[in-house]
């Protein structure tokens, strides 16, 4: 159990540090680092799904004024690790999906560079390839774990038993689509390689992490992490797609060492983020349930078939949130993989708990449809004393809690439970819940250091700002860490010179970098007292805090939503969702809002809206563009509320706090879905639901 800091800064809902620089434009993306006379880079992508380049003639690329190189498999320079074969680029002829690049066009401007690339000609041993995700396919096969190291295939009971004799029981397939992020900066980079530096590489790039870029690149260059430097103040948004270095990182350090002393920039266009910055597998979620006829489950079962590219293995952990989730004396999860000749996967915003509570929220649903209980009151019935993953007690859980709270606020009381029973004017009405969950964590790396220093405290750490508000919220726990007032305190994150930090990921940042930022404070007092000298300065580890393992840490939410359907159309509509989470303590209420309807809104996108639809004859997403690819925008959005538990957490971490940057996306989809059902009679089970799933069934 660790001691909670006292909170004065952490609370408060301070504006965004970053906000002004943000709004003038002030401050510099990757793409827009400061450096003189840059070039521009573009990448030459594959037109086949699967095969081998015989040959490229570059000759009439080349020839185009302005073209500094063209790069491709023929004279890029060999790599020192190719072991990890998304990053391989230009190494061999080998084509693994459409869209993979095939060579780089080096420029004086960036028109030159994208004329240029369309000018090289590249020819293919083309061959049969195979992109379609079929639950019936014969070569599914099971990971040795999934994503990030969980168990592949998780059983307690006997669910089959369970199944047989249940008075009340469900065998239902749902799925979920395709998804791609799409962060409102791309994926880019500025390189620069001076030979003759000290740190000869330096990567200004969005990532959500500068030490974990620069420990891939430097692997994948043969070069010690010191003569690397990666610089990354602000990003444009990740979710997941910056977490680790794409093709266009390595491609992009490549362009620079062809160009001594000269920078190179690239980013990726809008089209190019659709096969290379990874996307969200497409789940089928075979669900199982089990209950008494009170509704208790003696079972629930997920099986579930996702993909994965034949050159990088990502098994998204899609099982996962069955596992710990409700009460049952039986249980299964398990994943098993197809690897296509598709693009690679990878993580997307709650990556596993996001598509992993829909099934199951939406089978409880129908469930309690088939029992005459009330939904809310279903989950509430289920609630485990302990973690039934592990054994071990919850640290804090407060679902039913935010259940019942959301049902309050949300005004659920009252509600007649039986579909398609509303109607108002043209449209039907209904109203859906569904839970919510995202795991607690830490890392143990990560390191800070305060410096007292003309009067100011400053802290250095290399985190990053996804735009979630470390700029901002980092002060806030160096402050009360400190004792001092958070006006005092500058943090300095986003570069490798700066100490390690962890990926901004799986909501562990807040966690992580502050646990370190709290050592390195208490380190500081130790050695200063209350008036340290000017240059004193102290360090600190995330490991040295205090980690509590008799626990297991979760945040809970219940996501309520409101769905109108037009009769006639079938046009869908959701003018409220509302979210009540237990996450620990708030840092800071203004950013913590922003995460947590943020998520949602993203929920609501994948619900409706978003879908990547592989054409299998091609081999390719052919809605590449955010033309084709509508995400949720502010005519789709009326009203999202988040609120939140004052939830004391004594055990996760000396601010008490549980990451909220994913949680808000989880659940989102499966109330959305289970609102539908209550206004329309329509049960859909495949994402995302489009008005043409309704149309024929409506009332
Ligand atoms: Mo998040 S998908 O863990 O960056």
């Amino acid at each position: 159990m660790t001691g909670l800091l006292e909170p004065r800064a952490i609370g408060q809902g301070l504006a965004r540090r970053d906000g002004a620089r943000k709004v003038r434009g002030t401050a510099a993306y990757a793409y827009e680092a400061p450096v003189e006379h840059p070039a521009y880079a573009q990448i030459v992508q594959a037109t086949v799904a699967r095969g081998r380049v015989t040959g490229a003639d570059t000759s009439r690329a080349e020839a185009l004024d302005g073209v500094l190189a063209v790069l491709t498999a023929g004279n890029a320079e060999r790599l020192a690790s190719a072991g990890d074969r998304e990053l391989a680029v230009l190494q061999s002829g080998e084509v693994a999906f459409r869209g993979q690049p095939v060579g780089l066009v080096v420029a004086e401007t960036p028109e030159t560079a994208r004329q240029a690339a369309g000018l090289v000609r590249v020819s293919y041993d083309e061959r049969p390839h195979d992109a379609e995700l079929r639950a019936d396919r014969e070569d599914l096969y099971k990971p040795e774990r999934v994503n990030p190291g969980y168990e592949t295939d998780f059983v307690r009971g006997d669910v089959a038993a369970a199944m047989a004799s249940a008075p009340v029981t469900l065998d239902r397939t749902y799925t979920t689509a395709m998804y791609h992020n799409n962060p409102l900066e791309p994926h880019a980079t500025t390189a620069l390689w001076d030979p003759a530096a000290d740190v000869p590489l330096t990567l200004w790039d969005s990532t959500q992490g500068v030490h974990s870029a620069r420990s891939v690149v430097a692997g994948v260059f043969g070069l010690a992490e010191e003569r690397v430097r990666v610089v990354c103040p602000f990003v444009g948004g990740g979710f997941g797609s910056k977490g680790l270095p794409h093709a266009n990182v390595v491609l992009a350090a490549m362009a620079a060492r062809a160009l001594p002393g000269r920078p190179v920039k690239l980013a990726l266009t809008r089209q190019q983020m659709f096969s290379l910055a990874g996307y969200r597998t497409p789940t089928i979620q075979r669900m199982r349930l089990a209950a008494d006829r009170d509704g208790h489950l003696a079972a629930i079962a997920i099986d579930v078939i996702e993909q994965t590219s034949r050159i990088k293995e990502f098994a998204e952990q899609t099982g996962l949130p069955a596992r710990m989730m409700y009460a049952s004396p039986s249980r299964r999860s398990t994943h098993r993989l197809a690897a296509l000749d598709v693009p690679v996967p990878s993580w997307m915003r709650a990556p596993g708990e996001c598509p992993g509570m829909f099934g199951p929220e939406v089978a409880l649903d129908e469930l309690a449809g088939q029992l005459g209980i009330d939904p809310v009151e279903l989950r509430i019935r289920n609630e485990p004393e302990a973690d039934p993953e592990t054994g071990r007690p919850w640290s804090s859980r407060h679902l039913a809690e935010c259940l019942r709270e959301g049902a309050r606020r949300f005004g659920w009381h009252g509600r007649d439970p039986r579909p398609a029973a509303r109607r108002d004017g043209d449209w039907l009405a209904g109203t859906g819940v569904a839970a919510s969950v995202y795991p607690a964590r830490r890392f143990p790396q990560s390191t800070a250091t305060i410096r007292f220093s003309g009067g100011r405290y400053v802290a250095e750490i290399g985190a990053a700002d996804l735009g979630t508000g470390a700029w901002t919220i980092l002060p806030q726990i160096t402050a009360d860490a400190l004792g001092v007032p958070v006006e005092d305190v500058d943090v300095r994150i986003g570069d490798t010179r700066y100490p390690f930090a962890s990926v901004a990921g799986g909501s562990t940042g807040t966690s992580t970098w502050g646990s370190a930022l709290v050592v390195a404070a208490r380190e500081f007092r130790d050695k200063f007292g209350g008036s340290p000298p000017d240059g004193g300065e102290a360090s600190g580890e995330a490991g040295q805090a205090e980690q509590d393992d008799a626990h297991v840490s979760y945040a809970f939410g219940a996501q309520f939503a409101e769905a109108r359907v037009r009769a006639d159309t079938g046009e869908i509509r959701v003018p409220r969702l509302l979210g009540v989470f237990a996450a620990g303590r708030i840092i800071n209420p203004r950013t913590a809002r922003s995460q947590f309807i943020g998520g949602m809104t993203m929920g609501l996108s994948m619900a409706l809206h978003e879908t990547s639809v592989m054409d299998p004859r091609a081999g390719q997403v052919v809605n590449h563009d955010l033309a084709g690819y509508h995400i949720t925008a502010n005519a789709d959005v009326t009203s999202v509320e988040a609120h939140w538990l004052d939830e004391e957490d004594p055990y996760v971490n000396a601010m008490g706090s549980k990451g909220i940057g994913e949680i808000g996306i989880v659940g989102t989809a499966a109330a959305i879905v289970n609102a539908i059902h209550h206004a329309t009679g329509v049960r859909v089970r495949d994402l995302p639901v489009t008005l043409d799933k309704l149309l024929a069934a409506l009332p």
